[in-house]
């Protein structure tokens, strides 16, 4: 049976989620989709060990009381009261420091005309906390950095990068013949603000051009295992229909989250007669369908032309400016 619920605070990164006083507050932590750092689940590691600032807890293990001060776990204690807590170890969105780290490649395939799936597997996975959303950078011998979202959820264990590439476009080409030939590269990461370390209070509105999709996967795999209330909508917006690589994806959350999911497709190119999607340019498709713009989450991920034309229509709406993400707004200022 269902407690009472209360809202917990915690700082530094100043997340808060709520938590009912029948379960832990590890379990109600990473059901708000906050990445606390655990192990045992059972008061011994100390793993996931914070500072009570203000509230009534209960230590589950012995049953007494925790006074705020006190070290408390959180995978063995419950909210009596809306409480404030001290834990360095949860980050804020966009705040973890990148770092370097080796992983091996363990997948490279061709999922479309120019895209290929990549995936990554990380030797000591654990050590890595990111945010869904970010994005990394793939370091070759005397190359510089190539930049690439994360598309697959913080919580997978393998990485998974959606790289585009073809002949004449020789950097990217350069990283995926790379891919196949070494079994070991060097990552940095995590970048990347435009990013979700918390399920939203708000709808999500998820707007995407091309490979920009391996973002918004990210978020997406990631509120599929949180708990997420909120609704989401998805645009992806494709030059043309082939270049639409995982549809049939995206037609499957349309199935599992519905209703809270929608997908609307958008394809630029008028001649493609076999599409049965909008037409419109993204920009104008994401406008016409009206959403509550005061009130709203919106993560961005295309060229800056379209994220940057995306945002003056939205603020023009109403929207926030703080409720805009998108990586653009940091490497490509105006
Ligand atoms: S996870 Fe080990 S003490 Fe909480």
């Amino acid at each position: 049976m269902a407690g009472r619920v209360f809202e917990v605070t915690l700082q530094p990164a100043g997340l808060t989620f709520l938590a009912d006083g029948q379960q832990d507050l590890l379990t109600a932590a990473r059901d708000a989709g906050i990445a606390v750092p655990a192990a045992c689940r059972n008061g011994v590691c100390e793993i996931c060990a914070a500072r009570l600032v203000s509230g009534q807890a209960l230590n589950t293990r012995t049953h007494q009381p925790c006074m705020p001060g006190s070290e408390i776990m959180l995978c063995r204690a419950r909210a009596c009261s809306d409480l404030k807590l001290e834990i360095t170890a949860v980050m804020a969105a966009g705040q973890t420091i990148p770092r370097k780290m080796q992983a091996r490649v363990t997948g490279l395939e061709a999922i479309s005309h120019d895209i290929y799936r990549v995936r990554l597997s990380l030797p000591r996975r654990r050590e890595l906390v990111f945010h869904a959303g970010q994005y990394l950078a793939i370091q070759l011998p005397d190359s510089e950095p190539a930049y690439f979202s994360i598309a697959s959820s913080p919580d997978q264990a393998e990485l998974e990068l959606h790289i585009q590439a073809s002949p004449d476009w020789v950097s990217a080409q350069r990283v995926v013949d790379a891919l196949r030939t070494l079994t070991e590269i060097t990552l940095e990461l995590p970048f990347g603000k435009a990013c979700l370390a918390a399920v939203p209070r708000q709808p999500l509105v998820l707007v995407a051009a091309g490979t920009g999709f391996a973002q918004m996967k990210s978020v997406i795999d990631y509120l599929r295992h949180a708990n997420n209330a909120q609704p989401v909508h998805l645009y992806w917006g494709v030059r043309r229909l082939a270049d639409m690589y995982l549809l049939d994806l995206a037609r499957e959350w349309e199935q599992e989250l519905a209703p809270l999911f929608t997908f609307s497709p958008l394809i630029g190119d008028n001649e493609d007669n076999d599409w049965a999607g909008h037409h419109d340019q993204l920009a104008r498709a994401v406008l016409s369908d009206g959403h509550d713009w005061a009130n709203v989450q919106v993560l961005a991920s295309g060229s800056p032309v379209m994220v940057y034309t995306l945002m003056d229509a939205l603020l023009a709406q109403g929207l926030p400016e703080n409720a805009f993400l998108s990586d653009v707004l940091e490497y490509a200022p105006r």
